[in-house]
């Protein structure tokens, strides 16, 4: 089914210079970017992006981490895109990812991981419009 999902290339992943490389890992596997943007979050944008994590013990850390620098935000499109994004990104703990993985070759840290991945078709349903209005989506 073609679908949606949102990702993003977070503060670490644009300090590491690899905007480019995650963007063409996804279309080398045949997805189409249908909207982009580079943006800073404030700590609230974070908590408010991030707040199916509210109650996590890492909730604090990770908000002060999207905010800390400049993130691309993108929407990327294909056939079964959800599921694949994450299998291209690669286990959350960069020491589980596989190898070939964007989080097995650039991830230092477990919270520190380059990318974002929507994990749902429901988690899209919130992401896509938390960063977009229609007008921006090709
Ligand atoms: P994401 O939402 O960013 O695509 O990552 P994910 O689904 O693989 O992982 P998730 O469980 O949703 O966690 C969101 C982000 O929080 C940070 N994290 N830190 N210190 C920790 O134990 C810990 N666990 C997660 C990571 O940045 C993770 O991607
Ligand atoms: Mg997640």
């Amino acid at each position: 089914m073609t679908e949606r999902t949102l990702s993003i290339v977070k503060p670490d992943g644009v300090k590491k210079n690899v905007i480019g490389d995650v963007i063409s890992r996804f279309e080398k596997s045949g997805f189409r970017i249908v909207g982009i943007k580079m943006l800073k979050l404030s700590k609230e944008d974070a908590e408010g992006f991030y707040i199916v994590h509210k109650e996590r013990p890492f909730y604090g850390s990770l908000t002060g981490f999207m905010s800390e620098g400049p993130i691309v935000v993108m929407v990327v499109e294909g056939e079964g895109v959800i599921d694949k994004v994450r299998k291209i990104m690669g286990a959350t703990n960069f020491k589980d990812a596989a190898p070939g993985t964007i989080r097995a070759d650039f991830a230092t840290d477990i919270e520190r991981n380059i990318v974002h991945g929507s994990d749902s078709v429901q988690s899209t349903a919130f992401e896509i419009p938390y960063f977009f209005s229609t007008m921006e989506l090709a």
